[in-house]
C-alpha cells in the first residue's frame, strides 16, 4: 500500500509520472520538485549529491517503500553514492536509458544538462554494453530555464535547440536520448528539427520497466487501492501547479515543505 517516491528539480519528473501511470497504473505516488533550488543541471556534483542527501530521508519519512530518480542529473552524479548511505531501493535514469538506446542505433547523440553531459554517464554506460557504438553528448543549459518559463512555443526556443542539435546533426546520429526527463516536453519543438529517421529515447520508458521488475522481484507491488499522487515542492506551490496542469490535464493540489538540511556537527569529546 505504500508509496514510490519520485523526484525532481522541476516539472521534468512529470514524464516519469506519465509513464509510471501507463505502466504502472496501480501504483500510487509521491512527487516531489526541488523547484526552490532548480536547475541542477548547472550545481556541482557535491551540491547535487547534498539536495539528494536531504531528499532522501524526507521521502523516508513519508514512508515510500522505493525512490526514483526522476532526473538524470542526480542519477549521473549522486545515485551510485546514495545506494550506499540508505536502506531503499533507489533506481536512476542512465542504466535503462543507455540500454534502449543500444538496442536501436550505432550512432547515439545525448542532450543533457550541463552537469549530465561533463559527467560522461550516458557514454561510460553506453560503452560498457556495446564498444562498437559512437556517443556524443551536448550539454543544453538554456532548455530546463525555458521549460520552467513555460516558454515550450517560442521562436526563441526553437533557434536553442537548432543551436544545440547542430553538431549531433553533423554527426549523422540515427538516435537520441532525452538525457534529461525534462526534454520530452519539448518533443515537438526537437521533432520540427530532426530528420525523421532519428528514433528518440525517452530513459523513463525503460526506468518504468525496471521498476516493474524491481517491484516484482523484492514483493513490493500494490495490492490495495491506488489512492491520487501527491505533489510536494521545496518552492511555490502555484507556480508549479499552474506550469504542470498542461501536462497532467486538470490543477494539482500542490503543498510546499521544507527539507532539513543535513548539519555537519563537529566531533566533541566529553570528558
Ligand atoms: N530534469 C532533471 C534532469 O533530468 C534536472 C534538470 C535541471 O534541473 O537542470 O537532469
Amino acid at each position: 500500500m505504500q508509496r514510490i517516491g519520485i523526484f525532481d528539480s522541476g516539472v521534468g519528473g512529470l514524464t516519469v509520472l506519465r509513464e509510471l501511470d501507463r505502466q504502472l497504473p496501480q501504483e500510487s505516488i509521491l512527487y516531489f520538485a526541488d523547484t526552490d533550488r532548480l536547475p541542477y543541471g548547472t550545481r556541482s556534483p557535491q551540491e547535487i549529491l547534498q539536495f539528494v542527501r536531504e531528499i532522501i530521508p524526507w521521502m523516508l519519512s513519508q514512508q515510500v517503500k522505493m525512490i526514483l530518480m526522476a532526473c538524470n542529473t542526480s542519477s549521473a552524479l549522486a545515485l551510485e553514492t546514495v545506494r550506499q548511505e540508505f536502506d531503499v531501493p533507489i533506481l536512476g535514469l542512465i542504466l535503462p536509458g543507455a540500454a534502449a538506446a543500444v538496442h536501436k542505433g550505432q550512432r547515439i547523440g545525448v542532450i543533457a544538462t550541463p552537469a549530465t553531459a561533463a559527467s560522461h554517464a550516458y557514454r561510460d554506460a553506453i560503452l560498457e554494453i556495446d564498444t562498437t557504438v559512437q556517443v556524443w553528448e551536448v550539454g543544453c543549459p538554456e532548455f530546463v530555464p525555458l521549460i520552467e518559463q513555460n516558454r515550450l512555443h517560442d521562436a526563441y526556443t526553437y533557434e536553442v535547440a537548432r543551436r544545440y542539435l547542430q553538431p549531433l546533426l553533423d554527426r549523422d546520429i540515427d538516435t537520441l536520448i532525452y538525457g534529461c526527463t525534462h526534454y520530452p516536453h519539448l518533443e515537438p519543438v526537437l521533432r520540427a528539427i530532426l530528420p525523421p529517421g532519428v528514433r528518440l529515447i525517452d530513459p523513463a520508458r525503460s526506468l518504468v520497466q525496471a521498476t516493474q521488475q524491481e517491484l516484482t522481484l523484492l514483493n513490493l507491488q500494490n495490492r490495495g487501492d491506488r489512492v491520487p499522487t501527491q505533489f510536494r515542492v521545496s518552492g511555490s506551490p502555484q507556480q508549479f501547479a499552474r506550469l504542470s496542469q498542461q501536462w497532467l490535464g486538470d490543477f494539482p493540489h500542490v503543498e510546499k515543505v521544507y527539507l532539513s538540511t543535513t548539519l555537519e556537527l563537529p566531533i566533541e569529546s566529553i570528558d
